[in-house]
Formats: structure tokens, C-alpha cells, sequence
């Protein structure tokens, strides 16, 4: 992926460091426009990234992995069909401050992480990961959880009870949804193995409010992490 011109892979321990040269300057330097940057977090083969910028040509997508074998997949695709406003970037999701500057990112998505049920500041919706996304997106950019996982699907609700943040909508069972938005239907490798497997699908979004620290919620305060 190397010579790929729409994968971005910072050189090694990089990030540790400091700040990576492309922070605040994606739109300048990658896309060469100024159009929204929209985020799919932990984007494995990159279903959701590639489809969403062939839907919208007037938006910048972004998908980022730290496994480089399965976004080959993403990135090889959009690279055939010629897509100019899809890239992949590989590094933890971790550093994300060091990749992107206050206000640049106008949406996230994180499509089907892993639910990680033994420890909660894991999971890419734990308050720890939402104070770095906060530094990035901008206020008000929505964040959109698809999930199997119950658990983690209760768990961010009540992260936003306790931070009295309201979700935009939230389901248990996104396909029994009447109105269902066409970009939810959008299916991602893990989404198509466990419909096959009869399981429901959950989704969550809420917007990001400006200067908001998020804590977890009580139960974990207190220090049941299970
Ligand atoms: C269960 S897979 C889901 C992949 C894809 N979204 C899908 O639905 O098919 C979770 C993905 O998140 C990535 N991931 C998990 N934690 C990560 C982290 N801290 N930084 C970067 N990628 C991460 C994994 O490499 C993996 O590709």
C-alpha cells in the first residue's frame, strides 16, 4: 500500500512524538478542496468509506485501521473507480489528535468495533475516546454508532445519559426501523457475517457537544468494570 496515492500510513513510532505533518491540512494537501471531512473509525475492508464517497461527491471520507491487510481491500476499490474523495489512513485510532486538528472532522462513524466487554475504556465510544474525538470534531458533528453488541449499545447510552448528551436516534433493531435512512443501510463485512447469523443490528448517533468532558458512567466511576 505504500504506493498507493490514497493511503496515508505516518512512519513509525512517529506519533509517540508529536504531531504528524498532515494535522490541519488534509483538505489542503490530500483532497485539494475544502469540503467536509467525514471519519469511519476501525473501517476494516472499508465498505462504509468507499460507499459513502461514491454517494457524495461533495464530502471527504476518510477510513482508518491500524490493520493495513483487510483496508488494502477499501483503498485498492476506490482506486479502480477512480473515487477521488475516499482515503485510508493507517495508524492506531489512539493518536487521533496528532492526525487531526481542532475542528477539522465534521462527522464520525464507527462501524461495528469491537465491543470489548472486560474493560470499558477499551471501547472506541469510552469517554476516554470521546474526549480525544471532541478535540477533533467539530461542535455539533454527529457521531454514529452501528453495532451488534448490546452491551456496547447500552453502555453508550448510558454514557449519554450521564453526560446528559441526547441521542439523535437510537435503535435496537435498525432494520425494523420504518424510516430508515438510506446510508444506514450500508453494510460492512462483520454487519453482513452477523445478519447471516440472525443477529440484530443496533444504531446510535448524537451530536458532539462543544467543551464537554466526558466521564463514565457511574457504575464504572466506581470501578466495576465488567
Ligand atoms: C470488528 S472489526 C470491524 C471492521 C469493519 N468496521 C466492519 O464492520 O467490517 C474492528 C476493526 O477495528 C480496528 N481497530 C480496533 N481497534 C483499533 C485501534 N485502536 N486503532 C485502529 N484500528 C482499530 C481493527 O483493526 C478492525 O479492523
Amino acid at each position: 500500500m505504500r504506493d498507493f496515492p490514497n493511503v496515508y500510513q505516518p512512519a513509525g513510532k512517529q506519533l509517540f512524538h508529536g504531531d504528524d505533518e498532515i494535522k490541519g491540512k488534509w483538505n489542503r494537501v490530500f483532497f485539494r478542496n475544502d469540503h467536509p471531512l467525514v471519519l469511519e473509525l476501525g473501517c476494516g475492508k472499508g465498505e462504509y468509506t468507499v460507499e459513502l464517497a461514491r454517494r457524495n461527491p461533495h464530502a471527504n471520507f476518510i477510513g482508518m485501521d491500524i490493520k493495513g491487510s483487510r483496508m488494502w481491500k477499501g483503498a485498492r476499490r476506490s482506486l479502480d473507480e477512480g473515487l477521488k474523495n475516499a482515503a485510508f489512513l493507517r495508524a492506531r485510532i489512539e493518536f487521533i489528535e496528532r492526525l487531526f486538528a481542532p475542528g477539522e472532522v465534521s462527522e464520525l462513524w464507527i462501524t461495528f468495533p469491537d465491543p470489548q466487554p472486560k474493560k470499558a475504556k477499551n471501547r472506541l465510544v469510552s469517554s476516554w475516546f470521546l474526549n480525544t474525538y471532541r478535540n477533533c470534531l467539530q461542535p455539533g458533528g454527529e457521531i454514529h454508532l452501528k453495532t451488534d453488541s448490546l452491551m456496547l449499545h447500552h453502555y453508550l447510552l448510558d454514557l449519554l445519559k450521564e453526560n446528559r448528551v441526547p441521542a439523535e436516534q437510537a435503535t435496537d433493531d435498525l432494520y425494523a426501523a420504518a424510516d430508515l435512512k438510506e446510508e444506514l443501510a450500508i453494510k460492512t463485512f462483520y454487519e453482513a457475517r452477523f445478519l447471516n447469523e440472525g443477529k440484530k443490528i443496533t444504531y446510535l448517533s448524537f451530536k458532539m457537544p462543544a467543551e464537554k468532558l466526558w466521564v463514565e458512567p457511574l457504575y464504572f466511576q466506581r470501578g466495576n468494570d465488567e
